[in-house]
C-alpha cells in the first residue's frame, strides 16, 4: 500500500495536517535532547520527513522503512535502509536515539517492534515517537472526526489511492491506548516514559530513555 501512495504521500500529508506536522516533528526531535552529531535511527521513516528534521538539527540520521518506494521518494535523505522494523539489520546498541513517526498502528506486532527498537539503541539512548490521536471531547473532537474520517479519505481519493486513504484513518482502531503503549515501552526496556497530547489531542508523542 505504501509503495502505491509514495509519490504523493508528502503532498497529502501537508494538506491533511495543514503543515502542522512539521512543527510537531521539530519539537519531537528537540525533545530527544541528544548532543549534536548523535547517530539517530528513524524507524518506518517513509519519505523521510523526520529524517530530514534530524539532519536539520545536526544529527546523523539513518532512515529505515519496509517500503522501497517510500524510501526512494526520500529526497535529501543520505542513508536509507530497506528493512522490516521487526528485524532491524543493525547491531545491538548501535544508535544514540530513535524516532518513529505515525507508524505504530501499522506494525503487526507493536510490542515486538518496540523491543527491536530497544535492542538497537544504546543504554541511556533516547526514543521519540509521534502518532495520530483524537481530541477528547466537544467541538474539537467532532471537527477532527469529520476531517479525519470524511475529508481526508476524500482528498486521498482525489490525489492518490482511494483504498489507502480509507485504511489510514480506520487504522487508528489498531492503536493501543497511551497507557498500554507506555506499559509496553517499560516492558521493552525503556524508562522515564512520558506521554504528551499535542495540540489538544490532534497528535500524541511518547518520549523514553533506554534503561542502562
Ligand atoms: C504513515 S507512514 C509514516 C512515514 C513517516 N514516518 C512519516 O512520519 O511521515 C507509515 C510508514 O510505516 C512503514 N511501515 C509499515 N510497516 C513497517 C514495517 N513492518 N517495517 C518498517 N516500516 C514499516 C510504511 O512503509 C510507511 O512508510
Amino acid at each position: 500500500m505504501f509503495d502505491a501512495i509514495a509519490p504523493r504521500y508528502e503532498l497529502v500529508n501537508r494538506l491533511m495536517t495543514f503543515g502542522l506536522d512539521a512543527r510537531w516533528r521539530r519539537r519531537a526531535v528537540r525533545d530527544l535532547r541528544l548532543a549534536r552529531a548523535s547517530v539517530v535511527l528513524d524507524v518506518a521513516a517513509g519519505t523521510g520527513d523526520f529524517t530530514r528534521e534530524l539532519a536539520r538539527q545536526g544529527q546523523r540520521a539513518v532512515a529505515t522503512d519496509l517500503s522501497y518506494n517510500m524510501l526512494r521518494e526520500g529526497h535529501g535523505v543520505l542513508v536509507r535502509v530497506q528493512a522490516d522494523a521487526l528485524h532491524l539489520p543493525f547491531r545491538h546498541a548501535s544508535f544514540d536515539g530513535i524516532t518513529c513517526g505515525y507508524a505504530l498502528r501499522n506494525f503487526t506486532d507493536l510490542e515486538a517492534t518496540l523491543a527491536e527498537m530497544a535492542r538497537v539503541v544504546r543504554p541511556g539512548g533516547r526514543l521519540s515517537l509521534l502518532e495520530v490521536a483524537e481530541p477528547r471531547a466537544g467541538l474539537w473532537r467532532a471537527g477532527f472526526r469529520l476531517w479525519f474520517r470524511r475529508v481526508v479519505p476524500f482528498i486521498g481519493s482525489l490525489l492518490s489511492d482511494r483504498d489507502a486513504y480509507h485504511y489510514l484513518p480506520a487504522s487508528t482502531a489498531y492503536l493501543p491506548s497511551a497507557t498500554e503503549i507506555s506499559a509496553m515501552l517499560n516492558r521493552c526496556g525503556f524508562s522515564s516514559v512520558n506521554h504528551r497530547r499535542v495540540m489538544g489531542g490532534l497528535s500524541q508523542q511518547f518520549l523514553a530513555t533506554r534503561t542502562s
